[in-house]
């Protein structure tokens, strides 16, 4: 990550007297971003991607100037009279008064997308509300789980005669979409997208309005989920012939130097007579210069039906998709008419091969790859799960700084950004669905999925479920006994479903424990979740089985702590040192996944800690202590374990922090995570010894603590490569502001992360300081949220003020549409404030 020089942008400013924060923002009614569909390419660093124009067709955001208010879950009085007498009911179509574009909706609040409710509410101490992260949902807070939205746009009369439909990436949960009164249709599934054709029941050349009813009363998962349309919409415009939703397919197969690909689409009929048209595909590489074109044969279209085309063309000395290099391609697919072009889309693939085997895991590109992977859920501190694209870049950042080069997509369908922002950056997805079941709703979401995202490069596996007991036959354990062929059965309607509509890939779920049963049995790579004690038995059983490590260890510490403390909730940091002890600890699972190639790596749960299932505490903890790194992203010492055995760089870790003010002749443990040869010790530059790396372990002394510093010098052949030093900072005297980026899109959406710490007066960061911090944020830019990464920490996400957690928070500062810089003013109690500048400009491309 590259950061605003602090010395050149720290300065020092006046003591804050306001914040500036959130949501009647002056861009809100834009009617913006036309952007080419198949991509929200959003670069972590600028420049932008390359863009195509695929006019005729048009794919406007749909993100912004949305009113939003609280409904009802059973009170038809206090949720706009819905299910209630003729206007409130589907008695006749268009009848809705809360969805006519008459309804005056001016008293309700003016907000953009993503937006996440639950993230706004207070937490609450209800056991019930444990997993989903103490936020009052559900059916027994009528009041705050049920979410209206109303967004009223403009359509053209020249517009008539085209497909317009309105895209969900993903709302939670259980969407009701009304479209000028009438009832156009609804989904349960809080994470697969959803499509509603609104074509027969707009107003051309006139006002119109789109209504949503978000019901978040019943969940999905036992981990925070949102509530609200917290990803993004997309109003898109096309001809009455034209390319149905996710059916293009791009298909690349190596051979010598060259790739063959296979291009299908098929082509969509919507309109009263019969079509015909070829389809043409130019094939773009990563810069943006054509490099290959291939036609369909000609072929009719009848009326209110489809038709497949397909062709194939060779790329000769194809640029591979790898993590190191991830090279994309982009096919512009276009359905050609009578000389007329009716339609046109973008797609985004890569030129890679996967491949296993039984002795050696897993080979992308036929290089051996071991999978150093983690699972996350998808929320963030300040935004909960309303994650903008760029903070999904942002995480993945993280995550790869570590050496994570896979994640895994636990438990459901995930966000658009976040695979087009792994097959930016090289890193594989493992894909998974939410619901495992063959019936409707589950093959629904399945097959979603895979058409949405079968021509991503970095979807390298499909997870089928996670640890559904109930589906597992009775071998194991009799008390989860459903039926014996019940899970087989299912996992095989699945999986053939799966092959069907992407022949390329495997597939696997996580299994936890009942490896004997059937369900296990049929999946194309059985994942191992925990359970190391049982993988080589199995193994031995099983010698033609692949297998993968689907949940692997935990770290469970708390972030800068290093004494556990059960009535603060606190985990220590450190590392138990017993080789094999409890494998599910963090930093000990890999150990045993290192040895194994057969399990061709694993992914740990979790990367990020994550709200809900607060553990290993429960209230007033409200998240997870699994991860390694907190909510915000800031690295527990963990992170330098795997950065050390993970990346081939050298590395050196020196923990913990040296204030332990009070004492003073007390031994303090002092460990160091490094993958260099030998590491000397120096306390107030006096050699404490030194010791010689085992490979997987940290290096531990016992020292007297004498305020200081204490320092650690890491020696590769026998010369001094790297060192790291621990200080005794004083009473922090200044505010330290850094941001990811220097500048960032005037786009409305794009995000600049800040971090904030405080130093002493000698600029010494403090690393247990919790002072309060107050933010103002002027100019193109607006505060959308804080967090400091402490589980137990109850201030509110939304606000203008946050404390440091062991000397650190994070503000989530976005971009307005406007060109121009944004300014973060810092200030808290008897510390000098400071301002951190960040210019925003305009996208190159739209
Ligand atoms: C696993 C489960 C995860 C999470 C984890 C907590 O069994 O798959 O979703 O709940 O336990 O340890």
């Amino acid at each position: 990550m590259s950061k605003v020089s602090r010395r050149d942008l720290l300065r020092a400013g006046a003591v804050l007297s306001g914040g500036r924060f959130l949501m009647n923002s002056p861009w809100a009614n834009a009617e913006v971003l036309v952007r080419t569909t198949g991509s929200t390419a959003q670069p972590g660093v600028l420049p932008d991607a390359p863009g195509f124009d695929l006019t005729p067709r048009e794919c406007h955001s749909f993100d912004f100037g949305w009113r939003f208010m609280y409904g009802h879950v059973y009170d038809p009085a206090r949720d706009l009279g819905y299910g209630e007498g003729f206007e409130g009911s589907y008695a006749k179509t268009g009848a809705f008064e809360f969805g006519q574009p008459e309804y005056d909706d001016s008293m309700w609040r003016l907000l953009n997308l993503p937006h996440d409710w639950a993230v706004e509410l207070p937490f609450v101490d209800d056991k019930t509300l444990e997993s989903h992260g103490y936020k009052p949902l559900g059916r027994r807070y009528p009041e705050t789980s049920i979410g209206w939205y109303r967004r009223t746009f403009y359509v053209p009369e020249g517009d008539a005669g085209r497909r317009i439909f309105v895209d969900f990436d993903g709302v939670f949960r259980d969407a009701k979409v009304f479209c000028n009164g009438a009832y156009i249709g609804r989904q349960e599934s809080g994470y697969a997208p959803l499509r509603f054709d609104l074509t027969d029941f707009l107003n051309y050349g006139g006002k119109n309005t789109v209504t949503v009813r978000v019901d978040a009363s019943i969940g999905e998962g036992w981990f925070y989920e949102g509530a609200g349309i917290y990803r993004h919409v997309w109003l898109s415009k096309v001809d009455e012939l034209h390319l149905g939703q996710w059916e293009t397919v791009v298909r690349a197969e190596l051979k010598d130097t060259g790739a063959t690909l296979s291009l299908s689409a098929v082509v969509e009929n919507s309109g009263r007579s019969e079509e015909v048209c070829h389809v043409r595909w130019e094939i773009y590489d990563g810069t943006g210069k054509k490099v290959e074109t291939a036609v369909s044969p000609i072929a009719k279209v009848p009326k209110h039906d489809m038709q497949t085309f397909s062709a194939t063309a060779r790329l000769a000395n194809p640029m591979l998709w790898s993590q190191e290099a991830p090279n994309l391609y982009y096919a512009v697919t276009t359905i050609e008419s009578q000389n007329q072009v009716r339609d046109r889309d973008k797609t985004t693939f890569g030129v890679r091969t996967l491949s296993w085997d039984v002795d050696h895991g897993f080979s992308l590109n036929g290089k051996k790859t071991v999978v150093k992977g983690t699972c996350n859920h998808q929320d963030h501190a300040g935004v909960g799960s309303a994650i903008p694209d760029r903070l999904q870049s942002f995480r993945l950042e993280v995550l790869k700084e570590m050496g994570c080069n896979a994640i895994r997509t636990s438990h459901n369908f995930p966000a658009p950004a976040l695979v087009e922002a792994c097959d930016r950056l090289g890193i594989l997805v493992l894909c998974e669905t939410r619901t495992m079941s063959s019936n409707r709703e589950g093959m629904m979401q399945l097959e979603k999925m895979i058409k949405r995202y079968r021509n991503s490069p970095s979807v390298f596996l499909w997870s089928l479920g996670n640890e559904e007991w109930f589906m597992r036959g009775a071998k194991d354990n009799e008390a989860w006994h459903s039926s014996e062929d019940e899970g087989g059965r299912v996992i095989r309607s699945m999986q053939d479903r799966v092959h069907e509509l992407d022949p390329t890939r495997l597939c696997t779920a996580a299994v936890n424990g009942y490896y004997r049963t059937d369900l296990a049995d049929f999946l194309d790579v059985v994942g191992f979740n925990y359970n190391y004690q049982r993988a080589d038995a199995y193994r031995n059983e099983h010698p033609k089985r692949l297998l993968i490590g689907t949940e692997t260890g935990s770290d469970t510490y708390t972030r800068g702590i290093y004494v556990t403390d059960a009535l603060r909730n606190w985990v220590s940091s450190y590392d138990a040192l017993q080789p094999y002890t409890s494998l599910d600890q963090g930093r000990v699972w890999w150990r045993f996944y290192a040895r194994r190639p057969w399990l061709s790596g694993g992914f740990m749960w979790t990367g990020f800690d994550y709200r809900g299932e607060p553990s290993p505490y429960s209230w007033p903890s409200t998240s997870s202590q699994f991860g390694v790194v907190d909510t915000c992203g800031f690295p527990k010492d963990s992170f330098f374990y795997y950065k050390a055995w993970w990346r081939d760089e050298p590395e050196l870790h020196l923990f913990p922090h040296w204030n332990w003010e009070g004492r003073e002749g007390e031994e303090i443990r002092v460990q160091v995570e490094s993958n260099l040869d030998s590491v000397e010790l120096f306390l107030n530059g006096r050699s404490l010894g030194s010791k010689k790396v085992g490979p997987l372990y940290p290096l531990e002394w016992k020292v007297r603590y004498t305020p200081g510093a204490i320092e650690a010098r890491g020696t590769k052949a026998g010369n001094v490569v790297l060192s790291r030093k621990r200080e005794t900072a004083g009473v922090p005297a200044k505010i330290d502001l850094s941001a990811d980026r220097a500048e960032i899109w005037a786009d409305g959406q794009d995000v600049a992360v800040v971090r904030i710490e405080v130093a002493d007066k000698e600029g010494r960061l403090m690393p247990i300081a919790d002072n309060l911090i107050q933010l103002k944020v002027t100019g193109e830019g607006v505060l959308i949220g804080v967090g400091n990464g402490d589980p137990n920490c109850h201030e509110p996400d939304k606000s203008d003020r946050r404390s440091l957690f062991n000397g650190l928070a994070q503000a989530l500062v976005q971009a307005t549409g406007t060109p121009g810089s944004i300014t973060i003013e810092a200030g808290s109690e008897g510390i000098a404030s400071v301002t951190l500048t960040i210019a925003t400009r305009k996208r190159g491309n739209v």
